[in-house]
């Protein structure tokens, strides 16, 4: 299905547990392409403590990784032993881990928002939400961004109890599905926690959260899964609107 967007990806290379090289992240733009994905937004982590990445220092990677992969003369860097085709278009955001120095940058505007600037990528920790947590995205939300949930189904506090997300989306955020935790990927309790959550019909869009292109084999299955079990429709509505909506008309630049 062409026109997808991929709201959440690591395909930028050496900078968090994503891509290693310039042509393990092309690898994952092209197989991406392939499956119908005209735009795919990098969002490398910005994790203190694990990942010290800043928005410049982000900026900058990005900036190389397009400048590596759009040269002629590192085409072979990029072009890995039977990977051919075209890329997708991309952009750059960000995946925040919401601590109180991550929520610090994104009230002064040192963050990564989505293109179009009206949503922003969150990543919780997975095995208690923050007593504050409400407070914080109130705090985000008044800065005029849309918190945008990353792979909810992993959280613990959300595999006996999926309703507790029911609160954050009755808050104004939107959940963003690992559609290959449908398949497994992350084993039977992220799976079945993420079936739980789509049946309720709380996911506003969904992505690849590709680290490898083997990750993109895994998408693939899950578009198998959610298109027997939901239909097309559900495809178009987790891979192309939903994504939209949040870009507000955010547009990619080349490659
Ligand atoms: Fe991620």
């Amino acid at each position: 299905m062409p026109g997808m967007i991929d709201l959440h990806c690591h395909w930028v290379p050496g900078i968090d547990d994503g891509a290693r090289t310039p042509g393990e992240g092309a690898d994952i733009l092209r197989r991406l392409r392939r499956l119908g994905f005209d735009h795919v937004v990098a969002t490398p982590h910005m994790r203190p403590g694990l990942f010290d990445n800043s928005a410049a220092e982000l900026r900058d990677a990005f900036e190389r990784a397009r400048t590596q992969m759009s040269s002629p003369e590192l085409g072979d860097v990029t072009r890995p032993a039977g990977a051919a085709g075209p890329l997708p278009e991309v952009s750059l955001s960000c995946e925040h881990y919401f601590d109180e120095v991550v929520l610090q940058r994104i009230l002064r505007g040192d963050a990564l928002p989505y293109p179009g600037g009206s949503a922003i990528l969150l990543e919780f920790y997975e095995v208690a939400f923050s007593p504050a947590v409400e407070q914080s995205l109130f705090r985000i939300q008044r800065q005029g961004l849309t918190p945008v949930i990353a792979h909810p189904e992993r959280y613990r506090p959300l595999w006996n109890q999926p309703d507790r997300l029911s609160r954050l989306v009755e808050l104004g955020c939107v959940p963003l599905l690992d559609a290959c935790a449908l398949v497994g990927k992350y084993g039977e309790q992220v799976r079945a926690c993420a079936t739980a959550l789509l049946e309720r019909e709380l996911y506003g869009a969904a992505c690849s959260d590709a680290h490898r292109p083997s990750d993109v084999d895994e998408l693939e299955r899950a578009f198998h899964w959610i298109e027997a079990r939901y239909g097309a429709d559900e495809l178009t509505y987790l891979f192309r609107e939903g994504p939209l909506q949040l870009l507000g008309g955010g547009a990619p630049t080349s490659l």
